[in-house]
C-alpha cells in the first residue's frame, strides 16, 4: 500500500463522519449553537486596510446583453477584456444586486444567494496584460465595487482569473457543523454567477484544475500569515480562467509579486473561532493538483427565454429567493419544461467547472404543473447513472417514461400523489417547500466518487449550487422564482425515496414556484438607476 492510498482512506472516513455529523433529523438538528444572537454576526465584508484602492464603474443598468445569451454566449464576438469589462463582470456576479429595508433594519442581498444570507466567500482577480488593470492580485469589495490591490509584480502572460476563498466562521456562528456543506453550497452558486455573467460578456470559464488547495492560498496571497494577524483565515475554494471567446485549455497563472499590501480586516469582533469538527472536515476535503482533462465535450442546451427582447442584468439584478409562495397559480408545461433544461449538465453545470462528469439527479416533487400529475418525478442528468439509480431507489416505484415538449428531456414519473405536506416537513417544515409548484431533492452520486477523491465532496455541493444558480435565473427570467432549501432532514428523506445505502444521497433541495409578494421595501445598490427591463 502506499502511504497516498492509507491518507486517502483516512480523508474519505472523515468525510463519511462528517457527512453523517452533520445531517439534520426529524428528532434532532446537526451540532449547532442552541441560540442565534444577531449581534454576533460577523460583518460579512473584509477589507484589506492600507492596500490601494481602485473603484469600479457601475454599468448593470445600461447593459444591452440579452438574457438568452446567458445560455447560448457570443463567442464570436466577445467583449474586450478590459477594466471596465472586468467590473461589470464582477457587478453582475459577486456585486450587491440591492438594500432590502424593514422599520430600522437594513440588509443588502447580492446577485448570488448564500445560504442565512451570510455569505462566506471572499473574491480575488488575477490581472495580466489588461488594459485598465495594473499586473497583480487584487481583492474585490462588493460593499463598495472597488478592488483593493494585494499584490503587483510581474505575471507569467496575459490573462484574467477569479479566485474564490472563504470564511466559513461567518455561516458557522450561525449554522454550527452543517456550515461546510452550505460554503460549499454558495460556492457552486457563486461560480453560477460568475459564469453566467462571463457569458453575457461572450466570455468561457474554466475551473484550474493544476492548482492544489495549498498551492492557490499561495497564489492568492492567504497564506501571508502576517496579513491575517488578529483576522480570520480564508480557506482557498477555486480558482477559474476566464477567457474571451470559446474556452481553450484553461491555464495556472503565475504572479512574482514586487510588493504586497494591506491587513486584512476582522469580521467578528469577537475574535477568530471554530466549531468542533470544522477543522476535519476542512482537511480532508483540501483539494490536491490534478491534471488537464482533454476537451470539454458538454453542448450546451439553450434555454428559448420568455421573452426574446428580455434582457440580462435586470434578471440578474432582480433574482430572490421567494420567502413564500402561492400554492394556487400552477406552472405552465413550457416554463418547467424550461426550467428542467436549464438544470442539465451543459446549461447549468459544465464539465469546464467541474472536476468529473455530472453526479446529481433531480428528484422533481410535482405539487402543481399544467398538465404533470401530481406526484414524484426523477430527472436524470446523466444516463450512465440510470441503472444505478433503478436499483438504489424503492422498487415500489413505476419508472413511467414520460418526454417533455420539444423531445429533449425525459423524465420518469416514480409516483402519483400528493406530496405537500411530507415535503414541508422534510425539509425542515419549512413552509415554502409544501406551497411552490415544484419542489426539488438533488440526488448526488455519493460513495464511489467519495470514495476515489475524497475533495469532491466539496465538487459535489458545487455542483448543486450550480444548478441551483441556473433554476434561480431561468425561474427569475419567467416570472417564478426559486429558493435554495439547504435544511431537510437527510434520512427521512432517503427513506422516503427507498435508499438504503450511501451511493446516493441528498445535498440540496429546492423550490420553485410563483411568489407571494414579501412587502418588504426594495432600494436599489450603490444608489443605481434602475435597470432598463427590454422588450
Ligand atoms: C445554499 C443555500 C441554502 C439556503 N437554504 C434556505 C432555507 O433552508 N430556507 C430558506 O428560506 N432560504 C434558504 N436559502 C435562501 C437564502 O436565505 C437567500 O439566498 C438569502 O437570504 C439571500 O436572499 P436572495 O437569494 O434573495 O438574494 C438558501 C440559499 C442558499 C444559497
Amino acid at each position: 500500500m502506499r502511504d497516498g492510498d492509507f491518507e486517502g482512506g483516512q480523508a474519505a472516513r472523515a468525510v463519511f463522519a462528517y457527512h453523517e455529523a452533520s445531517k439534520h433529523r426529524l428528532d434532532g438538528y446537526a451540532p449547532g449553537p442552541a441560540q442565534v444572537n444577531w449581534d454576533h454576526q460577523p460583518s460579512p465584508y473584509r477589507q484589506f486596510s492600507g492596500a490601494p484602492r481602485l473603484a469600479l464603474p457601475l454599468a448593470a443598468h445600461s447593459y444591452s446583453a440579452r438574457f438568452a445569451e446567458l445560455y447560448a454566449p457570443r463567442f464570436e464576438a466577445p467583449a474586450p477584456m478590459e477594466m471596465s469589462n472586468i467590473a461589470l463582470l464582477l457587478e453582475l456576479s459577486l456585486g450587491l444586486s440591492a438594500w432590502k429595508v424593514m422599520g430600522t433594519d437594513r440588509w443588502a442581498l447580492r446577485c448570488t444567494p448564500s445560504s442565512g444570507n451570510l455569505h462566506p466567500l471572499e473574491a480575488y482577480v488575477l490581472a495580466g496584460g489588461l488594459p485598465g488593470l495594473e499586473d497583480g492580485l487584487y481583492h474585490y469589495a462588493p460593499e463598495s465595487h472597488a478592488l483593493e490591490a494585494r499584490a503587483r509584480g510581474d505575471m507569467s502572460g496575459p490573462g484574467l482569473w477569479l479566485g474564490l476563498s472563504s470564511i466559513a466562521w461567518r455561516e458557522t456562528w450561525k449554522y454550527g457543523l452543517r456550515a461546510f456543506r452550505y460554503t460549499a453550497l454558495d460556492t457552486g452558486h457563486a461560480m453560477g454567477a460568475i459564469r453566467f455573467a462571463a457569458a453575457s460578456l461572450g466570455w468561457s470559464v474554466q475551473r484550474v484544475v493544476s492548482l492544489a488547495d495549498h498551492d492557490l492560498a499561495a497564489l492568492l496571497g492567504l497564506s501571508r500569515a502576517a496579513d491575517f494577524a488578529g483576522a480570520e483565515r480564508e480557506a482557498p475554494e477555486l480558482l477559474l480562467h476566464l477567457q474571451p471567446g470559446r474556452a481553450r485549455e484553461a491555464a495556472a497563472p503565475d504572479l512574482v509579486a514586487n510588493e504586497w499590501f494591506g491587513q486584512a480586516s476582522q469580521c467578528d469582533p469577537r475574535g477568530a473561532q471554530t466549531w468542533p469538527g470544522m477543522a476535519e472536515i476542512t482537511e480532508a476535503c483540501r483539494a490536491p493538483a490534478q491534471s488537464l482533462r482533454a476537451g470539454q465535450g458538454e453542448a450546451s442546451l439553450e434555454i428559448p427565454p420568455k421573452n426574446p427582447g428580455q434582457l440580462a442584468a435586470p434578471v440578474i439584478l432582480g433574482r430572490r429567493s421567494a420567502r413564500r409562495f402561492t400554492s394556487r397559480q400552477p406552472i405552465a408545461l413550457a416554463d418547467f419544461t424550461a426550467l428542467m433544461a436549464a438544470a442539465m449538465p451543459g446549461a447549468a453545470s459544465p464539465q469546464a467547472l467541474l472536476p468529473q462528469g455530472s453526479k446529481t439527479h433531480l428528484i422533481c416533487f410535482v405539487h402543481k404543473v399544467e398538465g404533470l400529475e401530481q406526484g414524484l418525478y426523477l430527472l436524470p442528468r446523466a444516463d450512465a447513472d440510470l441503472e444505478a439509480l433503478r436499483t438504489a431507489l424503492d422498487p415500489g416505484f413505476t419508472w413511467r417514461e414520460l418526454a417533455l415538449p420539444g423531445g429533449q428531456l425525459r423524465l420518469y414519473q416514480l409516483a402519483g400523489g400528493n406530496f405537500r405536506p411530507v415535503i414541508r416537513k422534510f425539509s425542515c417544515h419549512q413552509a415554502i417547500a409544501g406551497e411552490c409548484g415544484v419542489s426539488i431533492a438533488m440526488l448526488g452520486a455519493f460513495d464511489a466518487p467519495i470514495a476515489q477523491a475524497p475533495w469532491s465532496y466539496r465538487a459535489l455541493h458545487w455542483e448543486a449550487g450550480l444548478i441551483g444558480q441556473s433554476l434561480y435565473l431561468c425561474a427569475q427570467q419567467a416570472g417564478l422564482a426559486g429558493s435554495g432549501i439547504g435544511c431537510f432532514f437527510d434520512d427521512e428523506m432517503h427513506a422516503l425515496l427507498g435508499l438504503s445505502s450511501r451511493r446516493f444521497q441528498v445535498l440540496y433541495h429546492f423550490a420553485l414556484g410563483y411568489p407571494r409578494e414579501d412587502g418588504i421595501t426594495t432600494e436599489p445598490a450603490y444608489g443605481r438607476p434602475e435597470p432598463e427591463r427590454g422588450i
